[in-house]
């Protein structure tokens, strides 16, 4: 999995910013002024460099080449959550994900002698995608560094909305360092995925959207990679509903801008569902923003984007990827909080393997009770599994597969375990089913997917 960090290169999530500085939103431990002049040499952009009128001009910059996407009501989620849930669908633009606008408002700031150039850019996400598309259809020269342990199909994804793909290093931040190596060589424009206030302007055009479909939200739950979404969602919220709650969401295993935040250190890494927003590093330019016009971040676990992947697609039959469900899966784990209140969620990207997609479907029905497998002990004689089929029958339990183990079993050699993998209306059949069974003597235990 690829890991975008800000700078480049880190093995930590981001780290505690000094302490000491002014005090804005509430709920941050620390705070740090990251106002720096636009003329440092690293040309750092601070908060006031993003306004609503960037992103106003943004959104005339971009109409009609970025999908006027819906923001509709959802009966059901508001129901399962006690909210009034609606949701934002950007996983119906053309490459899937909200990435296009930050990435075209970029590219259409550029003078014509940069473009002519060609942009760059170190990403095998939806940065790329969205990068290449939109450059490609411009006539913009588009090179895309990743590394060479990237999955084909992204390569391909890539390649066939018109990238350039370049291989080089083990890692993304040996990619990284390869793109900005190219940069400065071959003389090309590098369009940071995030951290940037062009890139921020595009992606707020989500905002403007959504608060005209949807004019009377109290809050926005928006996920948070390097910061770059919520970035310029947060400027059009703070403009034109200054009393609107503005919350981020990371993964639990990647909280790198909560910590930042907070001035918490908490491991960060691993095999997160949502790898969209797996950033090491937050930016510098988002992180500006964020303590200003953020209320608080949420971290979410994996079991809970799992249940909001398949809860999306089971009820509004939409797709979407784990970063795309983060907003959902915070709303789920956090219902009091957020009970009668009108809420605003982007579905901000559908880029999932359907491999995985089938997985995460299956591991839900699981949990649910409405898949499982049940190890039972038996005796080998003829006609014992007949009779525990019966009580299958008798419950209604429609059995898909039967593994029966002789050979690999501790039991004694008269003994067997047979594991049956059956599917159930609800959970309370299958208790019913199991309780049943242990009457009669049988062992019976449920194997657990995780
Ligand atoms: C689907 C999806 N959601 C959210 C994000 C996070 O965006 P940001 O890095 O702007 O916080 C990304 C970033 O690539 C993404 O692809």
């Amino acid at each position: 999995m690829q890991v975008f960090t800000a700078s480049g290169v880190s093995d930590r999530c981001g780290k505690a910013l000094p302490s000491g500085t002014k005090r804005t939103r509430d709920w941050f431990m620390t705070t740090a002024s990251t106002d720096k002049p636009a003329s440092s040499p690293l040309a750092i952009h601070s908060a006031a460099d993003l306004t609503i009128e960037d992103i106003r001009a943004a959104a005339d910059r971009i109409h009609g080449a970025v999908v006027r996407t819906p923001t509709l009501h959802s009966k059901t989620l508001s129901d399962i959550t006690e909210a009034d849930v609606w949701l934002k669908f950007e996983n119906l633009q053309f490459t899937a994900a909200y990435k296009e606008r930050g990435a075209l408002n970029a590219l259409l700031l550029m003078d014509e002698e940069r473009r002519s150039r060609g942009v760059i850019a170190a990403s095998a996400g939806n940065h790329s995608q969205g990068l290449s598309y939109h450059g490609t259809r411009l006539g913009v020269p588009v090179t895309i560094v990743m590394p060479r342990t990237t999955p084909t199909v992204k390569v391909m994804q890539t390649e066939s909305v018109g990238g350039n793909v370049v291989l080089h290093g083990e890692t993304f931040d040996d990619a990284y360092k390869h793109a900005r190596q190219l940069e400065q060589e071959m003389g090309l424009t590098f369009v940071h995925p995030f951290d940037h206030p062009h890139v921020a302007a595009g992606a707020g055009t989500v905002a403007l959207e959504m608060f005209e479909d949807a004019p009377d939200l109290d809050c926005i739950i928006t996920p948070i990679g390097g910061g770059g979404l919520i970035s310029g969602m947060s400027t059009v919220a703070r403009a034109l509903y200054p009393d609107m709650d503005v919350i981020g969401v990371q993964a639990e295993l990647f909280p790198s801008m909560y910590m930042s935040m907070r001035g918490e250190d908490l491991p960060c890494g691993g095999d997160t569902l949502a790898e969209g927003i797996a950033v090491k590093a937050p930016g510098d330019f988002t992180s500006s923003v964020i303590r200003d016009r953020v209320d608080d971040i949420l971290l979410v676990s994996e079991n809970a984007l799992e249940e909001a992947v398949s809860l999306l697609l089971q009820i509004e039959k939409t797709v979407v990827e784990g970063a795309g469900s983060a907003g959902l899966a915070a709303l789920l784990t956090n219902k009091e909080r957020f009970a009668g209140k009108t809420i605003g969620l982007v579905l901000c990207g559908g880029n999932i393997d359907t491999r995985l997609l089938a997985n995460v479907l299956l591991r839900d029905l699981a949990r649910s009770g409405r898949l499982a497998r049940l190890r039972i002990t038996l005796q080998d004689r003829p006609g014992a599994l007949f009779k525990v089929m019966r009580e299958f029958e008798a419950h209604n339990v429609n059995i898909i597969e039967i593994y029966h183990q002789r050979i690999f079993t501790s039991l004694p050699a008269k003994g067997l375990v047979t594991d049956i993998e059956c599917e159930a209306r609800d959970r309370a059949q299958l208790d019913a089913l199991i309780t049943a069974l242990r009457t009669k003597n049988y062992t019976v235990a449920a194997v657990e997917s995780n």
